[in-house]
């Protein structure tokens, strides 16, 4: 789909909203043999340290709620250069938060700690997927270090 050309960089750097979706605040405790044993709070540290070398700006925002992600998204339309989102098991299901996020024509890159290819059937299925740029899934925390860096790339 065809997004807006935006993010030219400021002197801010590149202007990245970064979303948690459902779940991922257990990071650390939740099941992991699948998702690891490393906290959001860490996990958001590596982000930040990445994103700092790259000179991208960030806001991080995890949320139970598909409301509140939405509301999220809506709220940054005019600051984000462009989103990085997990939307956990929104990810499967979720029209209102594709409907948020083809709304905003911001370009968004999909990603997951897990492979969700490789697991059960109903995670295979993204709704998301199509209003994204691309989806990064099964590299654990560097699946969003490696969406920055597509985001940065794109606006190069
Ligand atoms: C997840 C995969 C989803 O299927 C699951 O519902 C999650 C996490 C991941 O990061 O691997 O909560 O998005």
């Amino acid at each position: 789909m065809a997004k807006r050309q935006r993010g030219r960089r400021s002197r801010h750097g590149l202007r990245i909203l970064v979303l948690h979706g459902p779940n991922l605040n257990l990071l650390g405790e939740r099941e992991p043999e699948i998702y690891g044993d490393m906290t959001l709070a860490e996990l958001n540290r590596r982000i930040k340290k990445h994103a700092a070398a790259i000179n991208c700006e960030l806001k991080i925002k995890q949320s139970n709620s598909e409301g509140a992600l939405i509301d999220c998204i809506h709220t940054h339309r005019k600051w984000a250069d462009g989103i990085v989102i997990n939307p956990a098991a929104y990810t499967h299901y979720s029209y209102a938060l594709r409907d948020a996020l083809a709304a905003v024509q911001i370009p968004t890159v999909e990603v997951h700690l897990s492979d969700i290819h490789k697991r059960e059937r109903f995670r295979r299925i993204s709704v998301i997927r199509e209003v994204c740029e691309t989806q990064i899934s099964g590299f654990r925390w560097e699946s969003y270090t490696k969406a920055l860096d597509l985001l940065a790339e794109r606006n190069r």
